[in-house]
Formats: structure tokens, sequence, C-alpha cells
């Protein structure tokens, strides 16, 4: 059976921009290397951000992926002179090709993004890749100082006034769903890698390999 949803939530990095399209620049100053760094970059983000969150230590996104970035240089042994140039490509994230038409086909639904990205780091993807139009809001987890997978995040979508059971998440990140499955959200995990499931007991409601067959799904 369908759920019955009134707000969709959607994750940014991964899910609606790509985030390994910084390879680009990366290849373009370091080649050969722009792969490994791109993904020990994204890893390292994600760890920092979740052990800044644990140690009660915050500081905004940009600064965990600057933190990660001087990380996965110095391991690789990258010129660390080189590093605003790379997180200049933070600002330019490429859509999934899919996302413009699929959220527009999506229109019977409030829109939004629930990012750890900070305010200014999200504005600048969101209206650099025009979706301005196609939400409501672009919640960032700035707001209560903290990221997901703390329930405070995901509580933001709450300030609307709907109750969890009409929002659905939908993220590329496994662990992000499993958060907001937690939280008591219905959830679409994309799973755009053809990655394993995580083994934390929070099974997603919906898993496609793309927002298309999203659509598909809520559309029937
Ligand atoms: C986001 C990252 C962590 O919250 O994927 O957008």
């Amino acid at each position: 059976m369908r759920p019955q949803l009134q707000l969709l939530a959607f994750d940014a990095y991964g899910t609606l921009f790509d985030v390994h399209s910084v390879v680009t620049t990366c290849e373009a100053l370091f080649p050969g290397r722009g792969g490994e760094l791109s993904r020990l970059w994204r890893q390292k983000q994600l760890e920092y951000s979740w052990l800044r969150a644990l140690m009660g230590r915050y500081v905004d996104f940009w600064s965990v992926t600057e933190e990660a970035l001087t990380y996965a240089m110095r391991t690789l042994e990258l010129d660390v002179a080189w590093a605003a140039e790379v997180m200049e490509s933070y600002t330019q994230l490429e859509l999934y090709p899919e996302v413009k038409a699929s959220l527009g086909a999506l229109s019977a639904y409030e829109r939004v993004i629930l990012s750890n990205g900070s305010p200014r780091m999200l504005n600048e993807v969101v209206s650099a890749a025009g979706l301005t139009g196609e939400l409501v809001a672009v919640l960032s987890a700035d707001e209560v100082r903290s990221f997901k997978p703390d329930p405070r995040v995901y509580a933001l979508v709450l300030e609307g006034g709907l109750d969890r059971a009409s929002i659905g998440f939908i993220s590329a990140n496994a662990w992000d769903v499993s958060g907001a499955k937690a939280f008591g959200f219905w959830t679409c995990w994309l799973n755009r890698s053809g990655a394993p499931p995580e083994a934390l007991g929070f099974s997603p409601d919906l898993i496609t390999t793309d927002l298309e067959a999203l659509v598909r799904y809520l559309g029937s």
C-alpha cells in the first residue's frame, strides 16, 4: 500500500548533488589521484561530522569539509596549498541527471532539502543548479548545531506542523536513511552505487536506484 505522504525531505549531498563531481577539479590538479582524493575526502567528511556531533564540538559543515580535505590531502601526500581551489569545487557540484525533472514530477508534495550542509553552501549549490523554485525550504542541520543522524536534525522537518508518518525522507546515504527511519519517517534509499544495506536494524520502506523510480512508485 502506498504511504499517505504530504512532504518529501531530500538529503542533498550524494542524493541530489553528486559529491564525486569534484573529481574533475581534483584530477586536473593531481592527475591520476582525483578518484582516491574524492573518496577519502567524502569518507572523512562524514566521519568528522559524526565525531564532532558526538564530542559536542560543532563547527559548520563547510569547516568539517575543509578539515576533511586537509586530512585527505596530507594522507595522500598532496600539496595542501591547493586546498582552497579544491574546496571551491564543492560550491559547483553537479546535479544527478534525473533530479530536476523528478522533483518537478513530485510537485503534489511539499519538497524540502534536509542536509548537514551549512545554509550558505546549500543555498549556493541549490541556486547554481536552478532548484530554488522546486523547494519550499532548505533545512540545515546548522540550526541545531549538530549533524544527521542526530534526531534533533530530523526533527527540524516537524516544525511545519506535520506528523512523522506524513513525511517521506529520501537519501542515497544508507546511514542517513537508517537515522530517518529510526526517527519515524517513511524512507526511501536511493542505492545509486549498488551498496549493501546497512545492518543497523532499520530497513528502508523503499529501495530504488534513482529518483525516477520514486516518482513511478509514488505516482502509481
Ligand atoms: C547531507 C550529506 C551528509 O546531509 O549527505 O547532505
